[in-house]
């Protein structure tokens, strides 16, 4: 669809599947991370299969790196019409033996990356008639303990996907999606008792892939979704519809 697309934590796992997503509909991908390296690993896989991409080194919590990306894109004539939020951090820790730094980081990256991303490029979405796509998380709606900042994130991301949908409609689309237990190496801490139970929770009784998220965010980001705005759809295998484990 020859659109340009920018996507956060995109050297891995459901980031790196969305790059790749959009990049076979002939979108042109800026395949942004932390880990700039493995970002470059994951453009150079789009090239080689034909499609657009660039890699660009971004720390979603850092001001100055939204600063720095926006010259960038904005020099090469490619400013921003999609920007798909999908960068996070997470301490695993209850309150009273959360670190304050801990609190504040997870907060700063998962949350505060979505407004950077607004705060840098609403005037490239707006122009686009653009799209916003947030990834936030079942744990926006369950409570599982240890997870206090980022379920406080993931369900602030839900509350300013619908406030962003608002303030910048009726150019940008605003849309959330909630994966649910998705085959990552975010499991690979996991023990198999624990993999079980998150098997258990989703009624489909199996994992989702990160391809499976990245087919409803390319929905979200394109014109079959032309009148979805302000929404929070589940990508969980329907764990949020029951209380039967
Ligand atoms: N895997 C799951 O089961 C699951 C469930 C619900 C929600 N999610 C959400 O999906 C998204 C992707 O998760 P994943 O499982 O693919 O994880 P992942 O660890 O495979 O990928 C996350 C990426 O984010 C990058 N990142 C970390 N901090 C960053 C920062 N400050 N700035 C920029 N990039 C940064 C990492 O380098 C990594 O490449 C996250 O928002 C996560 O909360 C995942």
């Amino acid at each position: 669809m020859n659109r340009v697309v920018l996507i956060t934590g995109a050297a891995n796992g459901i980031g790196a599947a969305i790059a790749h997503t959009f990049a076979d509909q002939g979108d042109d991908v800026v395949v942004t991370d932390l880990d700039a390296e493995s970002a470059e690993e994951v453009a150079r896989t789009i090239r080689a299969a034909g499609g657009s991409a660039t890699a660009h080194g971004l720390d979603v919590a850092s001001d100055a790196d939204w600063t720095a990306l926006s010259e960038e894109l904005r020099g090469a004539g490619r400013p921003p019409a999609i920007v798909v939020n999908n960068a996070f951090r997470n301490t695993v820790a209850p309150v009273h033996e959360l670190d304050p730094a801990d609190w504040q980081a997870t907060v700063d990256v998962t949350l505060g990356g979505v407004y950077r991303s607004v705060r840098t490029f609403h005037d490239t979405l707006t122009a686009a008639h653009g799209a916003v796509v947030n990834v936030a998380s079942v744990h926006a709606l369950l409570g599982w303990p240890g997870h206090p900042a980022y379920a406080a994130a993931k369900g602030g991301i839900v509350a300013l996907t619908r406030q962003l949908s608002v303030e910048y409609a009726p150019n940008v689309r605003v849309n959330a999606v909630l994966p649910g237990s998705i085959e990552t190496r975010a499991w690979d801490s996991v023990d198999e008792a624990g993999r079980a139970a998150a098997r258990r929770q989703a009624t489909l009784g199996r994992f989702g892939r990160p391809e499976e998220v990245a087919s409803v965010v390319v929905f979200l980001a394109g014109e079959g979704s032309s009148y979805v705005t302000g929404a929070a759809l589940a990508v969980d295998g329907g764990q949020s519809t029951t209380v039967a484990v």
